[in-house]
């Protein structure tokens, strides 16, 4: 029933406009749409943080903010920029902090996965990636989600077209579901 599905902020750490990370994102979307409301959150209009701009908040900021303030879940899935997450990401996490005691994030459960042509990477984007997340509050849930993107490998209806990925992609995505469900309030779950 569409009214006890999860809501889930999806947030992806490239603005580039194919971005290989954006079609995982909406691949896992098609995959857990039957449990969770996803809603994408754009990273890509929010200025560079300076705290100079708190005074009076800017409205991609504000928009953002109150997207991540609604959401039961965030998912995040990014690339790895030089062994680290992307400026724009961290921008965003940046902002989402802000300003002091107004933060977005702590309570917050998420979750981290990552696509790159190479064989290794986003691994270690992702230890940072938590890292970050766990010093602003937010319980990242367990697990490592490396995917070696092919080009091939997600057909332009979003569906995954390998079947071990598949498989190992609904399973991520019904953990976290899962996850969610555990931490929902008991007022929540009886709904
Ligand atoms: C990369 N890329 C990359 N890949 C990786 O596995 N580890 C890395 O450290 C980096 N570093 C890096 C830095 C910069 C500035 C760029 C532009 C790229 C390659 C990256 O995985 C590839 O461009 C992906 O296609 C990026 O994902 P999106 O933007 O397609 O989602």
């Amino acid at each position: 029933m569409a009214a006890n599905k999860s809501k889930i902020a999806v947030i992806v750490g490239s603005t580039r406009r194919d971005s290989i990370n954006r079609k995982l994102a909406q691949a896992l979307v098609k995959l857990g749409e039957d449990r969770l409301a996803f809603t994408f959150v754009e990273i890509a209009d929010l200025p560079l943080y300076s705290q100079d701009l708190e005074a009076d908040l800017p409205t991609s900021v504000s928009r953002m903010k109150a997207q991540i303030e609604a959401a039961d879940g965030i998912l995040i899935v990014t690339p790895e920029h030089n062994r680290s997450i992307p400026a724009a990401l961290k921008n965003a996490i940046d902002w989402a902090a802000r300003p002091w005691g107004k933060s977005s994030w702590p309570g917050k459960a998420a979750a981290v996965i990552g696509a790159t042509p190479g064989a290794i990477g986003t691994s270690i984007a992702q230890l940072h990636l938590r890292q970050i997340l766990g010093a602003l509050g937010v319980l990242v849930m367990g697990g490592e989600a490396y995917i070696t993107f092919k080009p091939d490998l997600i057909a332009a209806d979003n569906t995954i077209t390998d079947a071990s990925t598949r498989k190992f992609l609904s399973d991520f995505v019904a953990n976290f579901a899962s996850l969610l469900s555990r931490l929902a309030p008991a007022e929540a779950k009886a709904a």
